[in-house]
Parts: structure tokens; C-alpha cells; sequence
């Protein structure tokens, strides 16, 4: 029998998908709202430091950090705050176009991972378009100690029209290496927009939107915890 100690700690998620806009902070809320939900300690590193929306609408309710991932110093930050708060989840949101730091620094997170005794878990967020499918290959080859997880953000359509993605050797290539292909429900654009205007959570909009927001919200919430709960350990 394995001793206490050799248990991996928390897991780490990394939401990415490097473009703009493909739902990368939608799925960062459904996340910490998942994790909650399974009564998880959860540690927000918002890397989006010039547009922190998700930071904006949990730092009164979760620890967050704003850390920049551009940078090798907040490569340093991030892996530091990973062994420091081993009870704690660590959810990371991404910024658009942070590939480049990636590819600079990921390394620095890649190379600790064995020591920090921590899973590492990409969802990697994607629309019907090609250069989603170009910078997940230069991802999986700067950190290929992550397990990667593809989410087809069916707020740009139903899953049979991610047809680039469905028929690619990159989803085989993910699937073999144990992947998982998921999709990502669509909030109604009236919820996702109380969201997004009032920086709220899930958990606050819960309390302040009206009946019927609520009930749609309450809707969207249940199908991203029945998709995202698989991936928070028991
Ligand atoms: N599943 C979804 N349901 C409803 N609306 C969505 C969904 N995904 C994305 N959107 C809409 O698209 C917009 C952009 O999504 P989001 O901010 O999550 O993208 P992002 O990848 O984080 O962008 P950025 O790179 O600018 O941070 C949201 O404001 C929301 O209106
Ligand atoms: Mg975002």
C-alpha cells in the first residue's frame, strides 16, 4: 500500500485554446463552479492580466492571483503557488495569444510537475477553425506532461459541425494518449451577458438574476457539472 504522502496532491487545470474569444473564460467559470460543487479548496490564477474578467468576478469569493504568463517570472510565481497550497485545486485561465509565452516558459511548469506531485489537466477550447487545431500541437510540445482534453464549444455550433476537429489526427492523437473529446453547452447570450456585464459568478448570479435567468443559468450549470465533474478527483 502506498503511503499518505505519495498521493498526488490537488490537480492543476489549465484552460487554454491561445485564440480570442473561443469561451476559454466561460469554461474557467463553469470550472471553479464544478470544483465547488465537489467541495474543493480552489486557487484562481487569472493570466489574463490586461482583461481579468474571470478575476474580477470571483476575487471576493475564491483566492485568486493575477499572474502573468507572458513572463518567465510568473512561470516562477505559478509553480512556487502550486507547492505552497498543495490542498488546493489550482484553476488557470489563459489569456488570448499567450502561446508565446508558452512556448518560451511552459517548460518551467512542465519540468516541476513530477516534483510538485500534481496532475496536470488541459482543456483546451476550440471553435470550427484551423489555427485552434495548429496551436494545440505547439501546446502539447512545450508541456507534454499535461493530459489534454479538447472542448468543442457548442456556442459555435452543435458538435457535428466541429468537423475539421472530429475527423483530424489531432483528436486521434489526443484520444490515444487518454484525452477526452468534450463539448461545452451554450448559455443563453442574455445569461452569458448578465455574466459578463456584472462580473458575477455563478454562485452570486444565483442570487441576483431573475427567475427566469436563473432557471436557464441553473440549466447550463447542471450540464457543465455533469461534462466537467469527471475530471475533479474524488
Ligand atoms: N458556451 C457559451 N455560452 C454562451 N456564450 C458563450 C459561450 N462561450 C462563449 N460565449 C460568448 O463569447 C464571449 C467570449 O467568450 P470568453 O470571454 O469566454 O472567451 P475567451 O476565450 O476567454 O476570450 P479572451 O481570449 O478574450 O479572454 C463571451 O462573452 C460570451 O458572450
Ligand atoms: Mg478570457
Amino acid at each position: 500500500m502506498p503511503s499518505k504522502q505519495t498521493q498526488p496532491y490537488e490537480s492543476i487545470y489549465v484552460v487554454g485554446g491561445s485564440k480570442g474569444g473561443v469561451g476559454k473564460s466561460m469554461l474557467v467559470i463553469a470550472l471553479i463552479d464544478t470544483a465547488l460543487h465537489h467541495g474543493k479548496k480552489i486557487i484562481l490564477i487569472e493570466s489574463d492580466t490586461s482583461n481579468p474578467d474571470v478575476w474580477k468576478a470571483h476575487k471576493d469569493e475564491i483566492q485568486t492571483h493575477l499572474v502573468d504568463l507572458d513572463v518567465a517570472n510568473g512561470w516562477i510565481d505559478l509553480v512556487n503557488l502550486c507547492d505552497q497550497n498543495r490542498d488546493a485545486v489550482i484553476i488557470i485561465n489563459t489569456a488570448a495569444r499567450n502561446n508565446k509565452g508558452v512556448s518560451s516558459y511552459g517548460g518551467t511548469l512542465n519540468s516541476t510537475i513530477e516534483e510538485l506531485n500534481r496532475k496536470l489537466v488541459t482543456f483546451w477550447v476550440i471553435n470550427r477553425q484551423r489555427d485552434s487545431l495548429e496551436l494545440l500541437k505547439d501546446y502539447m510540445e512545450a508541456i507534454p506532461n499535461s493530459s489534454v482534453n479538447v472542448v468543442r464549444n457548442s456556442y459555435f455550433g452543435d458538435e457535428g459541425k466541429f468537423e475539421l476537429y472530429n475527423s483530424s489526427n489531432l483528436r486521434e492523437a489526443v484520444e490515444a494518449a487518454g484525452g477526452k473529446s468534450i463539448t461545452f453547452p451554450d448559455l443563453a447570450d442574455r445569461v452569458s451577458d448578465d455574466l459578463y456585464s456584472r462580473r458575477m459568478s455563478i454562485s452570486t448570479a444565483m442570487k441576483e438574476l431573475p427567475i427566469g435567468n436563473r432557471a436557464e443559468l441553473t440549466r447550463w450549470r447542471n450540464e457543465s457539472r455533469a461534462i466537467l465533474g469527471g475530471f475533479i478527483d474524488g
